[in-house]
């Protein structure tokens, strides 16, 4: 059967989303599991949106911490960004067991929160790295290799949010030579940061 609707995301900060998202239960959250939060800094304007915490990422309590995390970091460096000009967070803001992406249904059940922490951060830009994120917050069926590189306006609350969806760093690490495309998108944001 399908799972109940959710109940709408009350949070009205950011410190209450996180009180919120640590009061709930969803399918894909152990309950032993550590939260797994945000990154980077709020106030920046660029809002990052991953998969899921891995193992690194649950130790350190950090999005991207991990050996994709430090690819990341790279990628953002070559835009001359960093951490603290950019807000990094994931789809699920707890790591999967084994590791496994979100299936649609936990995708669904975690949709909420995540637009609500759009709405409270307000970003003048989004990148989505990976198929999983971009697949839920564009509400398409289509793979990264379809989605990659081009501009979408994410509708939440009311309010249009443009969003770039790349390669996941992970992907990367594993498929080296993609980073040739992922080094477009990354020009493309790097234009459209400039003028925002
Ligand atoms: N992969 C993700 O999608 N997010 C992280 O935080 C780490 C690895």
């Amino acid at each position: 059967p399908p799972p109940p609707p959710a109940t709408a995301v009350q949070a009205r900060t950011l410190a209450d989303l996180r009180s919120e998202a640590e009061a709930r239960t969803f399918a894909v959250r152990r309950p032993d599991a550590p939260l797994v939060f945000a990154d980077g800094n709020p106030e920046s304007g660029v809002m990052i949106v991953g998969e899921a915490p891995g193992g690194e990422e649950e130790r350190q309590g950090r999005p991207f911490a991990g050996p994709a995390g430090q690819l990341l970091d790279k990628m953002l460096a070559a835009i001359e960004l960093d951490r603290s000009r950019v807000y990094i967070t994931n789809l699920s803001l707890w790591r999967p067991a084994a590791n496994r992406v979100p299936n649609a249904a936990e995708a669904a059940e975690l949709l909420p929160f995540l637009h609500r922490h759009i709405a409270l951060v307000r970003p003048r830009l989004m990148l989505l790295v990976g198929g999983t994120s971009a697949k839920a917050l564009m509400k398409t069926p289509s793979g990264i290799m379809r989605l990659r590189g081009r501009w979408h306006d994410i509708e939440v609350e009311g309010h249009s949010y443009p969003a770039l969806p790349t390669f996941h760093p992970a992907y990367l690490l594993r498929e080296p030579a993609q980073k040739r495309l992922a080094w477009q998108d990354l020009l493309a944001f790097r234009s459209r940061l400039r003028t925002v």
